[in-house]
Order: C-alpha cells, then structure tokens, then sequence
C-alpha cells in the first residue's frame, strides 16, 4: 500500500489595508526609521482598523482566498483550526466562527495556541491528521490581530509587530510529497521574557491590571533575541542533518519573521545564499502566528513541485521548532 503523505495544496492570505509606517511610529514613540531598520528590518505593518473585527474577520478572509483561488468546496473540508495569540475572546472558539463563516458546515474547528510557533505546531498537528488517514482536508489558518495586545506607548515592541492571517489546505499526497519531517521543542523557562501579566487565570483583569498597563505584551526583546537566534540556527541545523540535506539541496528556508538579524543569523548557520531565504518582515512586520502561511502566499508563484523547503519558528513560552516540506504543486 502506498505511504500517505500530507501535503499543501493551497494557500491564501488577507491583510489589512491601513499601513502604519515607520515614519508615523516616529510620530507616536521616541524612535526613527534608521533605528528600527537596521535592528529588525521593518519598514510598516499592517493594522486592523475596522470596528468590532477580531482575529476571526482576517482569518475568514485568508480562508475565502484560498477556498476562491482554488475553485474548493467549503462543505468537503473536514476541519479548521486557526493557530492564534490573540483569540476573538478568551473562551468562544476563533476557528468554530471562522469554520461557520466560510461555509465549512461539515467542519469541526478549534484554536492552536503556541504563540509565534503556533502555525508551525499547526503543520505538525494538521498534517498527522491526513497521514493517519482519518481526515483529507484540513485547513490551517495562521492569524493574528497583534495591534490589540500592543500598548503604542512602549517603543520596544509597538515597532515591532502587525497584523495579518494566511491560510493552508493540508490533503493526501501519494507521491512522497509534503510533511517529512519535524524538531519541535519548547521550555517554560521562557515565560518570563515574554508574556501578558494580565487577564489570564493567574491574574484576572482588573481596574488596576488596566491602570498598569498588565494587558500589553512585555518583552524582554534582548533575551528573547539571544535565545531565538541561538535556538532556530540550532532545529533548522538538526533537521538538515537529519534529512541528508546540504545547503545545495534545501531550496527555501521559511522562517517566521520576527527581526531580520535572527533569519540571517538561522540562514548563515546553514550556510544558506539570501535568495533561498524568504523574507517580508519589511512590510508585514511579525504577524505572530500568520508570518509562515503569509510568506507562503507571497513565495507561492516562485515554488516548485519538489523543492525542499524548511520552515523555522521561535515564540514566547518559549517554543520553538524547525518542519521539512517537499512542496507539492508548480506555483
Ligand atoms: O516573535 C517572537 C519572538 N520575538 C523575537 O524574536 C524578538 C527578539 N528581539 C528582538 O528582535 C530585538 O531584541 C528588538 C528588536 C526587540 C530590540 O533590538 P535590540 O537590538 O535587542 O535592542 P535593545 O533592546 O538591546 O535596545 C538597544 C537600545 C536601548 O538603548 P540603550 O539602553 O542602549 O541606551 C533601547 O532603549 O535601543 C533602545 N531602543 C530603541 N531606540 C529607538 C529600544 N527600542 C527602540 C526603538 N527606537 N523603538
């Protein structure tokens, strides 16, 4: 009997339309352009401006697509999950609405919380499904609405971070094709450096958690960035060696875009030329759980049946990993 491997057959990808610019941040924080361009890369990000939308409106809208692009049937997909930080609410499921939104009626659906590895962990989850031949199409969305878990007042991340949400059809693939292979990790040491103190069970919100600021994201940018560029150069590492891959045989490294000096240290370390390394954090800024499915989207016309691509991430938590993919489809 032939292997069933699991496969990207698709992809989508919303973004919001207003930019916010380097040149407006100076506006807002004690900070210039120069600054923010040599230490991370970014130049704008986007911002979900429209009243009342959460994470699910821009999830819905990479969903809708990739289902358009695609010509897919929302009813034949068996199960959403949306990889998010930042849920619609705290409790009501983001992927049961968005699953309802595109029509997926036949769908279970439920959130994947890992922070910025959270669509990484979603690639291992969702593509475990279809090899064990119990599901065909999972769709997996990557999004995030950063902008509201951001105080702009701080100047060490409101530079930083964006919103935006792609999406990925995982199914069946017979000819080898797909996931080969994953190195997940993740230490709770991490917790400290970056989190949100309030508004979870260890401390609810309160007038005084709002009054203090506790709902942001803190950061502790320079430890982040010492355990990140460390930690992806060391997975990215381990699965090429694992793989018998060379830097001549991986076609694409797809790293989640946090700061473009943790992709270069990670693309170096695997001695990788910058045209195999996908990158637009310069537009995007981190979108958290959507910079992997957005880079796919953006890379999609320039992939190749066969390329060998491997995807690194590292989060808060911290959480980290590196997957191997063959790509399945000419772009
Ligand atoms: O995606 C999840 C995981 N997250 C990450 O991977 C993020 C990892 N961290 C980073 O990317 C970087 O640490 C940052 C981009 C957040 C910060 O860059 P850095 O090179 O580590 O800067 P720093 O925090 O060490 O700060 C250097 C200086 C400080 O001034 P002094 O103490 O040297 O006088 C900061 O106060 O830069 C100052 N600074 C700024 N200056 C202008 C910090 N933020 C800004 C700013 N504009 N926005």
């Amino acid at each position: 009997m032939t292997k069933i491997t699991a496969a990207i057959t698709a992809v989508g990808k919303y973004l919001p339309e207003y930019i916010l610019t380097n040149q407006e941040l100076e506006t807002m924080v004690d900070t210039n352009d120069e600054w923010i361009t040599t230490r991370t890369g970014i130049k704008e990000r986007r911002i979900l401006k429209e009243e009342g939308a959460g994470t699910s409106f821009m999830a819905t809208r990479a969903a809708q697509d990739l289902i358009a692009k695609n010509n897919i049937d929302p009813k034949e997909i068996d199960l959403v999950i949306v990889a998010t930080a930042t849920p619609d609410m705290l409790v009501a499921s983001t992927a049961v609405f968005t699953a309802t939104e595109i029509g997926a009626t036949n769908a279970f659906a439920y959130d994947l919380q890992a922070a910025c590895s959270s669509f990484l962990y979603g690639m291992s989850v969702a593509s475990t499904y279809v090899e064990s031949g119990r599901y065909k199409k999972v769709l997996l969305i990557g999004a995030d609405k950063m902008s509201s878990i951001i105080d702009y007042t701080d100047r060490a991340t409101c530079i930083i971070f964006g919103d935006g949400a792609g999406a990925v059809l995982f199914e069946p693939n017979e000819e080898g094709l797909g996931f080969q292979d994953e190195y997940l990790r993740s230490d709770g040491v991490g917790r400290e450096f970056l989190k949100i103190d309030a508004g979870g069970s260890i401390l609810p919100p309160s007038e005084e958690t709002v009054k203090n600021g506790q709902h942001y994201v803190h950061q502790e940018g320079r430890t982040v960035f010492k355990f990140a560029v460390s930690n992806m150069a060391d997975v990215s590492e381990k699965i090429l060696e694992r793989n018998n891959l060379t830097k001549d045989t991986v076609n694409w490294l797809v790293p989640h875009q946090a700061n473009k000096r943790i992709i270069e240290a990670t693309a170096n370390r695997i001695g990788l030329d910058e045209e195999k390394v996908m990158m637009n954090i310069y537009k995007y800024g981190n979108t958290t759980s959507a910079t992997l499915p957005l880079l796919l989207a953006d890379y999609e016309k320039e992939l190749k049946k066969g390329d060998n691509l491997i995807f690194a991430a590292f989060g808060g938590g911290f959480t980290w990993g590196a997957i191997y993919l063959k790509w399945a489809y000419n772009g």
